[in-house]
């Protein structure tokens, strides 16, 4: 696959996720795969990862996994805490343009400008979230929204066969 952000490159991307999705052995095998793809297939999509949602844990708590880019702080994440906080306890995407301007945004890069955080689903209860934080200012159209969203119903759809 090409490195640019050529017209068709989301469609491209997209289809690799089916291809990870076919082959994927198991959710865990797929969610580390939707990271390495993301994150060297789509040019501003600069740390890519997951955080999910501790079993049995009170109160709940998102706990970082397979991630790729730099090393962060925030491994855990109370459901109060930061734009992952809100995107999982709201269960919507949350999209944000200018980190500098939200309140809730926790940092893990001074580099970071822009954030995207889609929530995962099994059986219609939040499991965790696709995170992908942008050195770019608003790096998340509507097209990319759709693209992390797909993923993250794929890990859903991975997660509910298991
Ligand atoms: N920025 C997130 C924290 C996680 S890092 O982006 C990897 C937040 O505000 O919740």
């Amino acid at each position: 696959m090409s490195n640019s952000s050529a017209p068709g490159k989301i469609d491209e991307v997209r289809k690799e996720v089916d291809r990870l999705y076919s082959k994927a052995l198991s959710a865990d095998e797929l969610m580390r795969g939707i990271t390495v793809l993301l994150n060297q297939h789509m040019l501003k999509y600069n740390w890519v990862g997951f955080y999910m949602l501790e079993a049995g844990a009170n109160p709940p708590l998102l706990v970082l996994g397979h991630y790729q880019g730099a090393m962060t702080p925030h491994t855990h994440i109370g459901l109060h805490e930061g734009i992952c906080g809100a995107a999982a306890s709201s269960g919507k995407t949350v999209v944000v343009d200018d980190v500098k301007l939200d309140p809730r945004y926790l940092a893990c890069s001074l580099e970071t400008k822009s954030e995207i955080v889609v929530p995962v689903f099994v059986k219609g209860k939040v499991v965790g979230e696709l995170d992908i934080d942008s050195h770019f200012l608003a790096a998340f159209a509507e097209e990319d929204r759709k693209l992390v969203e797909y993923c993250a119903e794929l890990v859903g759809k991975r997660l509910e066969k298991a």
